[in-house]
């Protein structure tokens, strides 16, 4: 288990906790998030800061009650180019469609990390899931960083990423937010400037800010380490990229109607499977986070 030594002695009196794989990931028992008093709201975060992707089964509640959870986690943060749900700006829906190409999520990654201050969580809410495949993969960037040798963790210790959201082009010139530019004026009423930004730059190695853990901070949207070259960055990136998703280093999570699953976003990485062609839909907040250091 990888907790750090306080949460590793924490003994649970309302929760269940079994974990499905070696290196990181849980489904908790005994939380029904319909009605959470502050006990379990506690033992339940001490598990969630322990594991780190930690798995609900059979909720049922509103999108008022999945906001409302949220806040507790430490506020919404705000999409800078995706709409929410019309009554729930707080809520993105993620529908895949029979027949949809594109499978959101799809790559390794960790969720918005080319704004300054990225999502510190993410709670996935499975409203229609596909009778089987659509699993999402997780991996711990704790283990793959301490797993690193001395040599590359003294070399990298002080490099910083450049991390872009926006960079695909499409035919025409135009950027994937240029599809959202009729609403971004109603959204940014609802979000901070500082929330609108997709481009960052974050350390490499980052530091847990609640359990002091090191993690190796990479995702989808790194294009670059700060002061080397094109030629130099590549194939350090290709190596962390490969190690970083090591088997021993992943959980997965399958989904039913009523699962929520929340991932730490500061020690995780994750990628969707696209291996389904049925509907699949699910009700997705990102909880605010800080300026990773
Ligand atoms: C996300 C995401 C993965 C999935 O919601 O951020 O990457 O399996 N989702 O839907
Ligand atoms: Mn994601």
């Amino acid at each position: 288990m990888n907790g750090t030594a306080t949460l590793e002695s924490v003994e649970y009196k309302h929760i269940q906790v079994r974990p499905i794989a070696g290196t990181m990931g849980a489904e908790i028992f005994g939380v029904d998030l319909a009605k959470l008093n502050d006990e379990v709201y506690d033992e339940f975060y001490n598990a969630w800061l322990r594991h780190q992707v930690v798995v609900l089964r059979d909720q049922d509640i509103t999108p008022d009650q999945q906001v409302d959870f949220a806040m507790r986690l430490g506020g919404i943060h705000f999409h800078p180019y995706m709409n929410g749900m019309d009554n729930h700006p707080e809520i993105l829906e993620i529908i895949k469609e029979p027949g949809d190409k594109y499978t959101f999520g799809s790559t390794w990654h960790t969720d918005q990390m080319f704004n300054p201050q990225p999502a510190k969580a993410t709670m996935l809410y499975a409203k229609e899931s596909p009778s089987t495949g659509g699993d999402t993969l997780f991996a711990n960037m704790h283990d793959a960083y301490d797993a690193l040798s001395d040599g590359m963790k003294t070399m990298l210790a002080d490099v910083k990423t450049w991390c872009v959201g926006d960079k695909f082009r499409r035919s025409g010139g135009s950027r994937r937010k240029d599809r959202y530019q009729g609403n971004l004026k109603m959204a940014a009423k609802v979000r901070d400037a500082g929330n609108l930004q997709t481009e960052s730059a974050h350390p490499l190695y980052r530091t847990h800010p609640e359990t002091g853990r090191m993690a190796l901070y990479l995702g989808n949207h790194v294009q670059t380490l700060e002061g080397f070259n094109d030629a130099e960055a590549e194939p350090i990136l290709d190596f962390l990229r490969e190690h970083a998703i090591r088997p021993e280093f992943t959980c997965r999570v399958n989904w039913k109607p009523g699962t929520i699953t929340l991932w730490d976003n500061r020690s995780v990485q994750h990628h969707a499977i696209a291996d389904y062609s049925e509907r699949r839909r699910m009700h997705r907040i990102t909880i605010a986070g800080d300026t990773p250091f």
